[in-house]
């Protein structure tokens, strides 16, 4: 499966921004990465082909594809937005260092490998830019549901006859842990109460998803989830809806150009609490059913920001708005209160002149007139974004280096800027 993977030289890729250029026309918003990973993962728990649709082609689905393959699924289809995938021979219980290592996110064939093999070896993430991001929310809850888990060599290995039900109260909500346990707890022995959970889209399509295939999952998108095991699951089919991340993202490029775009295939209401930030620092939001034209006409204000877990403001969302405030008018602070370490785009931003002053979680930004393009780094998806965004704003050429970040959550992002009008390229 190793076309699956082109790990290759796209390391040193970069992309190359002319700024200054305001966004104008429509843009199409692609599937939700952080809603088609879990449900990847989710097709462990099945025994037959598996079929979705509305997949992005980025490379964090790559990856988890390849990842299923080692254990042994078998890719029957790839092709534009679509994947089967035939899970009945899953027999490898192992997921290695090489492929978690650049994906947290793999860290969801956990629960689902314990749920159907009783067995799971998959190597610690490692931290990354955003924090050290442990998985003990993750380990805890699968011990309390019976697993034996070990930590060795920077792998988890986890083994059990059959989970057991358990009530379990995750002390921070956990997107993937909730995932995880919910994955888990659908195979396993009895009733399952998982308290404080994720409420993201995301994870209540996923529950909705395994409720189709016959698992009974309840209180998806409330702070309790209560999960009656089954015997076995049916086959997933499933389409996955528009990224929220992705919309966000291209929402904050119109306003920060002074641009007029519409967004289309994305929810609305998925998103609303950006388009309520937006239209409080002067920003035109026009929403209809199923897009969003962003109109960023004349001067717009600084405002406060704290991200929290759904449905507050979205982290992954925050280096983005930082980036625009940098040319609000007047102060804006943002807090961020989920990762402890996410305002790594704040010292490339100022090197493009902003002026930010960052305080561990919080970080000061005082609107200035103009940004100046600049060599920039990219260390994180979200990050990347934010500096693609300053860069288009900016006056003159941006380079951005590292965009193998942006590749992981981005579909085909200089090609949807670049029919807006944005001078951008990429650089092999
Ligand atoms: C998911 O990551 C998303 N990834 C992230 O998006 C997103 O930023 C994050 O949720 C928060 O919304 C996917 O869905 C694939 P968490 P996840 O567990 O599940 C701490 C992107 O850009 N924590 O909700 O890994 C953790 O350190 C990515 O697409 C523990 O302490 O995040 C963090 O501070 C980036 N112990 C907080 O909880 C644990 O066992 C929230 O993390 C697990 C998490």
């Amino acid at each position: 499966m190793t076309a699956l993977c082109s790990q290759g030289n796209e390391r040193m890729d970069k992309i190359i921004i002319e700024g200054s250029q305001r966004l104008k026309g429509e843009l199409e918003i692609s599937g939700a990465k952080n809603a088609v990973l879990p449900v990847m993962a989710a097709m462990i728990l099945t025994a037959g082909l598996n079929k979705i649709t509305g997949v992005p082609r980025v490379r964090d689905v790559t990856t988890m594809l390849h990842l299923l393959n080692d254990l042994g699924g078998r890719t029957e289809e790839f092709e534009e937005d679509r994947i089967s995938l035939d899970t009945t021979d899953i027999n490898n219980y192992e997921a290695p260092y090489d492929l978690v290592s650049t994906m947290r996110a793999s860290c969801l064939v956990l629960g689902p490998l314990l749920a159907r093999l009783g067995k799971a070896k998959v190597s610690l993430p490692g931290g990354c830019a955003i924090g050290a991001r442990p998985l003990d929310l993750h380990i805890r809850g699968l011990e309390a549901m019976g697993a034996e888990i070990k930590l060795e060599k920077g792998y988890i290995y986890g083994s059990v006859e059959r989970l057991q039900g358990t009530r379990y109260y995750f002390d921070t909500v956990s997107v993937t842990g909730t995932a995880n346990l919910m994955m888990a707890a659908t195979l396993a022995e009895g009733e399952t109460v998982l308290e404080n959970v994720a409420k993201e889209p995301e994870v209540v399509f996923l529950a909705d998803v395994l409720n189709k295939c016959g698992a009974k999952i309840e209180g998806q998108g409330t702070d309790i989830m209560v999960i009656q095991g089954v015997s076995a699951l049916k086959p997933i089919e499933c389409r996955i809806f528009p990224d929220r991340i992705e919309t966000g993202t291209y929402m904050i490029a119109s306003a920060i150009t002074g641009g007029d775009v519409n967004i289309i295939n994305c929810i609305p209401s998925q998103v609303e609490t950006l388009t309520l930030k937006l239209r409080q620092a002067g920003v035109i939001v026009e929403e209809a059913a199923t897009s969003i034209r962003v109109i960023g006409d004349g001067p717009f204000n600084g405002v406060n920001l704290k991200t929290q877990p759904h449905p507050g403001f979205a982290t992954d969302l925050q280096a983005q708005f930082m980036a625009l405030m940098t040319l609000a008018r007047g102060q804006s602070i943002i807090l961020e209160t989920v990762f402890e370490n996410r305002f790594m785009h704040a010292a490339e931003l100022n090197r493009m002149g902003a002026n930010i002053t960052v305080q561990g979680h919080t970080a000061v930004v005082s609107g200035v007139k103009r940004l100046s393009g600049a060599p920039l780094m990219a260390t994180d998806l979200r990050a990347s974004a934010s500096l693609v965004l300053a860069a288009l704003a900016a006056e003159g050429e941006s380079i951005i280096s590292r965009v193998y970040h942006i590749d992981r959550g981005y579909f085909g992002m200089e090609k949807k800027l670049s029919r807006l009008g944005a001078k951008i390229r990429r650089k092999k």
